[in-house]
């Protein structure tokens, strides 16, 4: 007999009454979910202490079997986090192996736990159950990386750097400007999550197989034990809906697209042609064969960690598209994918925060570098617009003529003469001088939501009181 083959000499236990044989080797092995839906065993006994609750109040089940399955229960929770109890294939997942040791535990009463219930509704209470955590751990993880970066930002609050657009050196900015962007980023990515969490913090327990139950349930205390908001308004929606996953995969690969592009930038700025930035040694690495080198292993690995989120996303939405109502086993393959997403989110979540707390800024060069590229030729056209009345296009068009003179007497805008300024245009003063500091031009930008660090300092201060 080949493996495939291969059949379990016994039955199954919970569902198996009506069948002569046990399943294929390959058939226990492709339908089995403990490997990882063991992840979720204290939301499936949270899910079965308050459903055995709601079943002795509503004179279900009787006290003296409640208080059975209640003390079994809490046994059982112990003995997984203890690492007691041994995984079986053949019990199919986490809610037959619960119910399984509950037996073991107090014997046949534990076969009145399933009443009125069944592992649709269960899976899908434990799911919800467990993405809420999920959504609530991650919510913690961003407050510190909003912390950290706002940390950085206010004692970087005056320091100068260039601004870029298409990579190219733009405008001055402060670096409390540029790591700001990303706290606004991550308040969004906050606030996503807390939607995703409002919309699924319904209780689908009672849902039953599909079409609700004959037995004179609870929904509302059981929704209310554990702290949804109340019970999904349809049975069938609420055994077979999946959208809560593939939202909250939504709002993870957002937010993993937020630390990828800025782990892109700290590759580039610790980068020895850029040099901004050190990181700190925790988070780089050597090269086995080239000594000289310092790698931003971390920052690349939370830049790549966005492909697998983003997949999971899809795989969520591939699994769901197509399926009839209300469940199928499709739905088993919800699990992995956003238990992949919220281990590698946490991850990089938790290593680009460690980087951003320890990397220097190396304020002299990006001064220099915030210098070059003419990076003020704005200021002097404000300044014609302001001070000569000149309309802003024409400014714009003088101010090119000024830097191709820079160009080419190979110098800055500041090192023109006056004459060479006022041979292009008559009405410039010495004046323009004082805008052609990168301090100045940074300091000019007052403008709400601009890089001026008195902005900067107001930005720091609403968003600190935001998230205290
Ligand atoms: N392990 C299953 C899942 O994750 C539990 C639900 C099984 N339901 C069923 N009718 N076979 O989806």
């Amino acid at each position: 007999m080949s493996d495939s083959t291969k059949k379990h000499s016994a039955t199954n236990l919970l569902w198996g009454g009506r069948f002569g044989q046990g399943p294929a080797e390959i058939m226990a092995q492709i339908n089995a979910s403990i490997s990882f839906d063991k992840r979720l065993y204290r939301q499936d006994i949270a899910g079965s202490k308050a459903h055995a609750d709601m079943l002795v109040a509503s004179g279900i089940l009787s006290a003296e079997d409640g208080d059975a399955i209640q003390a079994g229960l809490d046994q059982i929770l112990g003995e997984f986090e203890r690492g007691e109890i041994a995984l079986d294939p053949a019990l199919e997942d986490i809610h037959m192996h619960v119910e399984t040791r509950l037996r073991d535990l107090i014997g046949d009463a534990a076969g009145r736990l399933h009443t009125a219930r069944s592992r649709n509704d269960q899976v899908a209470t434990d799911f919800r159950l467990w993405v809420r955590e999920a959504i609530d751990q991650l919510d913690l993880a961003l407050t510190t990386f909003q912390t950290t970066l706002l940390d950085q930002a206010e004692a970087h609050a005056d320091a100068i750097m260039p601004g870029f657009t298409h990579l190219q050196s733009a405008q001055p900015i402060t670096v409390g400007h540029h790591l700001l962007a990303y706290v606004e980023m991550a308040s969004r990515d906050q606030s996503r999550f807390a939607d995703c969490r409002a919309r699924l913090n319904e209780s689908p327990l009672g849902a039953a197989a599909l079409a609700g139950t004959s037995f004179p349930i609870d929904r509302h205390a059981t929704a209310k034990a554990l702290g949804f908001d109340r019970p999904m308004a349809n049975s069938m929606d609420a055994v077979s809906s999946r959208d809560f996953v593939v939202e909250f995969l939504a709002c993870c690969s957002i937010t993993a697209i937020h630390l990828s592009r800025f782990a892109e930038e700290l590759v580039i700025w610790s980068s020895a042609q850029f040099g901004f930035i050190s990181l700190s040694d925790s988070f780089s690495t050597g090269s086995s064969i080239m000594p000289q080198k310092r790698n931003p292993d971390a920052a690349e690995l939370v830049r790549a960690k966005v492909g697998r989120i983003i997949g999971a996303m899809n795989t969520m939405m591939i699994v769901l598209k197509g399926l009839p109502l209300a469940y199928s086993k499709d739905m088993q393959e919800d699990k992995e994918p956003a238990f992949d997403a919220f281990d590698s989110l946490s991850l990089g979540l938790a290593a680009i925060t460690g980087m951003v707390g320890d990397m220097t800024f190396n304020i002299d060069r990006l001064h220099d570098a915030a210098s070059a590229g003419f990076s003020t030729a704005t200021d002097i056209a404000d300044w014609l617009v302001r001070v000569a009345d000149i309309p802003f296009r024409n400014a714009h068009h003088i101010t090119g003529t000024l830097v191709k003179m820079a160009e080419d007497k190979a110098c800055m805008l500041a090192e023109l003469t006056i004459e060479d300024m006022q041979s292009v245009e008559p009405q410039i003063t010495t004046d323009i001088y004082e805008v052609l500091s990168v301090e100045n031009s940074v300091a000019s930008r007052t403008s709400f939501g601009g890089t001026a660090p008195v902005g900067v300092r107001a930005a720091i201060q609403a968003h600190r009181e935001r998230l205290s």
